[in-house]
């Protein structure tokens, strides 16, 4: 039987029933309700997209002044802005007046938000500096005693990547990211003046719950099944046919890789493989620039394969093209995925073409991977519906599991709470042990009563 936890509350009597986490007996299962139960999606919005970091963008895209970009945290929309002064703030994007959403665009520039509605207005400070024809208004004094300010938002960066919480008492963005941060050096300190989401981005929708994106990002095992179609396309391309400036890569090299997983601390999980090809990575002609800057078992891991789960809503891959992945929950069974590429800034232009050409390949809503991905979710969405049971899919790899670290993570100077290594044929499930015992510590401390982090 799963175990038994004491929280109280609506909800609180189904938390033993979504999360079986033995692992003394080598089981860690979940149940399809977790994607499918409406009151569930609600306790997540409320006691763990309310309470943890949450990615909202990265830096390049607020350049100036003035520059915003809408994001999500959960289903809460909020508004990202840089400040006059340099500083990026973060808001509800939601009108003190009437609450009207302030901006519908993804990203703009303005000196001003002034809300479409009745014309108030706030700096990027998120003060408010016009009630429109206030004069004229007859308001009684009261009205003076409401903050007509934005609903701010604590916010902090790492290499560009902003966060914000909507819990003030969140622990430091460091702490939360924790030993998870080497894995994100790794993507963030490739270039050497930064690095940046290039313009434009993929988004789409999928009707299935949010969690299997989160799934998805770490799980190597649907690799030579769901994108079997995507690797035949690529054996052709080696034999002479079709786009050969992509510079593709070989996969049936990759199977027979060592590699594996690491676990982190607040619902963060690594996987990596090592790279057959290191040639084709579009960083390669400048790794000996990099190892002097990073050192040489950094650079050597920038050039392997590696997926991150930032919980709960950002992933970063750099298999196919290095790319950062961020997604949002609609509803129980609907969610938003948006897909940016990232590049060193000043990356030579044939470089950058190499890049996207393999970003394309893979990841575009037009490609041949992703639309593979967001087909399946849906089939499972489907499937959860039908079969409400226990599922069995975070068991590969328990056997290999091993506590702390290993000669990979004393090679890259950072402590994992677990790991497991071999070969890639095993593709290991355990990267879906942290989230899920995140979600469920969240869940119950949420319905105790209890603070989030403590
Ligand atoms: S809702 Fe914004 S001014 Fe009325
Ligand atoms: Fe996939």
């Amino acid at each position: 039987m799963p175990a038994t936890n004491s929280a109280r509350g609506p909800g609180a009597g189904v938390l033993p029933f979504c999360v079986d986490d033995r692992p003394g007996d080598g089981v860690f299962r979940v149940h399809s309700r977790v994607y499918t139960d409406p009151d569930l999606f609600e306790l997540e919005q409320e006691h763990i997209f309310g309470k943890t970091w949450a990615f909202l963008g990265h830096e390049s895209r607020l350049r100036k002044a003035g520059d915003f970009l809408s994001a999500r945290i959960g289903n809460r929309e909020v508004l990202v802005v840089r400040n006059t002064r340099g500083k990026v703030n973060a808001f509800l994007n939601s009108c003190r007046h009437k609450g009207a959403q302030l901006t519908r665009t993804e990203t703009g520039n303005s000196k001003f938000l002034v809300c479409p509605y009745h014309g108030w207005a706030y700096d990027c400070d998120g003060n408010n500096i016009d009630v429109k024809d206030r004069e004229a208004g007859c308001y009684a004094a009261a009205f003076d005693g409401d903050d007509k300010n934005l609903i701010p938002l604590r916010t902090e960066a790492y290499k560009g990547l902003i966060f914000g919480s909507l819990d003030a008492r969140v622990p430091p963005l460091g702490e939360f990211l924790g030993e998870l941060r080497v894995f994100l050096d790794l993507a963030m300190d490739q270039g050497e003046a930064g690095m940046e989401l290039l313009p434009g981005r993929v988004a789409f929708r999928y009707r299935g719950n949010w969690k299997l994106q989160l799934e998805n990002g770490t799980d190597f095992y649907h690799l030579t099944s769901t994108h079997a179609g995507f690797m035949d396309i690529m054996a052709k391309r080696r034999q002479g046919e079709g786009n050969q400036e992509a510079r593709q890569f070989d996969w049936s090299k990759r199977l027979s890789q060592q590699g594996g997983t690491f676990q982190f601390r607040y619902g963060h999980a690594a996987v990596w493989l090592d790279q057959a090809e290191p040639e084709k990575r579009p960083i390669y002609p400048s790794i000996d620039a990099i190892a002097r800057r990073v050192g040489e078992s950094r650079a050597e891991w920038m050039l392997k394969v590696r997926g991150i789960s930032v919980f709960p809503n950002m992933q970063i891959a750099d298999g196919a093209s290095l790319t950062l992945r961020v997604f949002r929950p609609l509803d129980v069974d609907l969610t938003e995925v948006r897909y940016y590429c990232i590049a060193p800034i000043g990356e030579a232009a044939e470089l950058r073409a190499w890049r996207l050409r393999q970003f394309e390949d893979f990841f575009n809503v037009s490609g041949m991977a992703t639309p593979d991905d967001a087909v399946l979710y849906e089939d499972c969405q489907r499937g959860f519906a039908t079969q409400r049971e226990w599922l069995q899919g975070c068991a590969r790899g328990i056997a290999a599991h091993r506590p702390g670290g290993n000669r990979h993570s004393e090679q890259l100077r950072f402590t994992p709470l677990g790991n497991v290594q071999g070969n890639f044929d095993m593709q290991n499930e355990t990267t879906l042990h942290p989230p899920y015992r995140e979600w469920l510590r969240l869940l119950t401390a949420g319905l105790e009563g209890r603070a989030a982090y403590e």
